[in-house]
């Protein structure tokens, strides 16, 4: 069943985001050319640098957005004609317009080698995923900055007119040349801190592995099981910025980690089908004593290649479990491992109470009693529905930390706090518990901003 969207609500917000992306870009080309009058005196070298500026913006624009575009206008083409009767919102020009933007920010343009780092995604992908999504943020920042000064500007404003008010003479403006150039300076430092972040984000943050180790206290865990290692590798997201070659680096990390079950647990690929093998090639050179085990995440079901990548896991010995369970044994006894695809009743899963009751439907025919029972759900938001079966574990991906956050100054500031309470990290309440790895790879932006990636340890206990 799928949740009907107000389609004229999605053509406003496809309108808004389009006009935000517009004027950010005419906002930063005015600071660059203010900069430009002040940092070049000479005109000629002026012209210079800005044609050499236009040439590279235009260049970033025609790889990344061209061929999106015209795949849009052909898609939409081939819509209208097949389908006279009512032209669908999602086939107008803006939307047209905003896909090929939004799909060539997230995907880049043509890349013939999805799984390697060529050197157009390095050198005009790359580049032009940081430009638009730091510009875009630094412009409105400097909205928001720009507004707060106004406002206050004119509170001060009112309140000198109230002190003249029957006074001959005008009071002295307290706005001091010195303060006015501190303001100036400030807004300009706060609305570039976005390049500065999303650089080192791309560069530094994005490749900063964290391996976490986690104690999870499971009273009904069989004595066989103590001390039992599980290693969670989550949101892989195999594409031109997290590459072949780097997932070997994270299986080998994996393999050192001494893991006794690995958990897999979904987005191994983002948009490309053919990305599955390669993906599925490295994982499977994860060796655990007990096996791996995974889910299914969003993007297979948004990539269409649920089935097929359950096969190819199954061919190189690792179980994906499609509301499945499977024991795990170890002295006679066994703890019971279940997984379900990606739980959601719209496409990006917004955490709304009348929705989560519908999740995890027939879960309970998999729990098995008096053992751990521990599940694989991508969507950390199935955790509500888990606690109240009784499932003693959840291991959950999907949120990436966040990606780019600001949660070092408040949990509220992360973009994921729009779709889930359950971000990152530990959690618990009556019925069971629950972690949500921050995940390897990223999406949308190859930028992670104080959420780094993660690989989870483990370590089960029974008290
Ligand atoms: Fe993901």
């Amino acid at each position: 069943m799928r949740v009907p969207v107000d389609m004229s609500q999605r053509s406003l917000v496809v309108c808004a985001v389009i006009l935000v992306v517009i004027a950010s870009q005419i906002f930063w080309v005015g600071q660059i050319r203010k900069a430009a009058a002040s940092l070049i005196p000479r005109s000629g070298w002026r012209r210079r640098a800005s044609i050499a500026g236009w040439a590279c913006y235009l260049l970033l624009l025609a790889y990344n957005i061209l061929p999106p575009l015209l795949e849009g206008f052909l898609s939409r083409n081939s819509t209208l004609a097949t389908a006279r009767s009512a032209s669908p919102p999602h086939t107008t020009l803006g939307a047209v317009l905003f896909r090929a933007h939004l799909w060539g920010w997230m995907r880049g343009g043509p890349n013939l080698e999805p799984t390697h780092l060529t050197l157009p995604a390095a050198l005009l992908q790359a580049p032009y995923q940081w430009w638009m999504f730091c510009s875009v943020l630094g412009f409105l920042i400097a909205v928001l900055f720009g507004s707060a000064d106004r406002i206050a500007r004119a509170a001060r404003w009112l309140y000198h007119k109230v002190l003249q008010a029957g006074r001959a003479v005008p009071l002295h403006n307290p706005v001091s040349l010195a303060r006015r150039r501190f303001l100036e300076r400030s807004a300009l430092a706060v609305t570039t801190a976005p390049f500065v972040a999303g650089a080192y984000g791309m560069f530094y943050e994005r490749l900063n592995l964290e391996i976490s180790h986690q104690g999870i206290k499971i009273p009904r865990l069989p004595r066989a099981f103590e001390g039992f290692r599980i290693v969670q590798l989550s949101d892989i997201h195999i594409g031109p910025f997290m590459t072949a070659k780097e997932i070997l680096r994270y299986v080998g990390i994996a393999n050192g980690l001494k893991p006794d079950l690995v958990a897999l647990t979904g987005d191994f690929v983002t948009w490309d089908p053919s990305t599955q093998f390669p993906v599925v090639d490295v994982l499977a050179g994860i060796k655990a004593p007990f096996g791996l085990y995974g889910c299914l995440g969003n993007h297979e079901m948004w990539a269409k290649v649920e089935d097929s990548i359950t096969q190819l896991f199954a061919l190189r010995g690792i179980r994906i479990l499609r509301s499945e369970q499977v024991l795990i044994r170890s002295g006679g006894e066994a703890i019971n491992l279940l997984g379900v695809d990606y739980q959601s009743r719209s496409p990006m899963g917004p955490r709304n109470q009348r929705l989560v009751r519908e999740y995890l439907e027939g879960v309970d025919r998999l729990m098995v009693p008096g053992t751990a029972n521990i599940l694989l759900s991508h969507n950390p938001n199935t955790f509500d529905r888990a606690a109240e079966y009784g499932i003693d574990l959840s291991l959950a991906g999907h949120t990436h930390g966040g990606q780019v956050t600001l949660e070092f100054i408040s949990p509220d500031l992360s973009p994921s706090r729009l779709i889930t309470p359950y971000v990152r990290g530990w959690f618990k309440k009556p019925g069971g518990q629950l972690y949500v790895n921050r995940g390897i790879g990223t999406i949308g932006v190859p930028i992670r901003f104080d959420a780094p990636p993660e690989i989870t340890v483990y370590e089960l206990v029974r008290s």
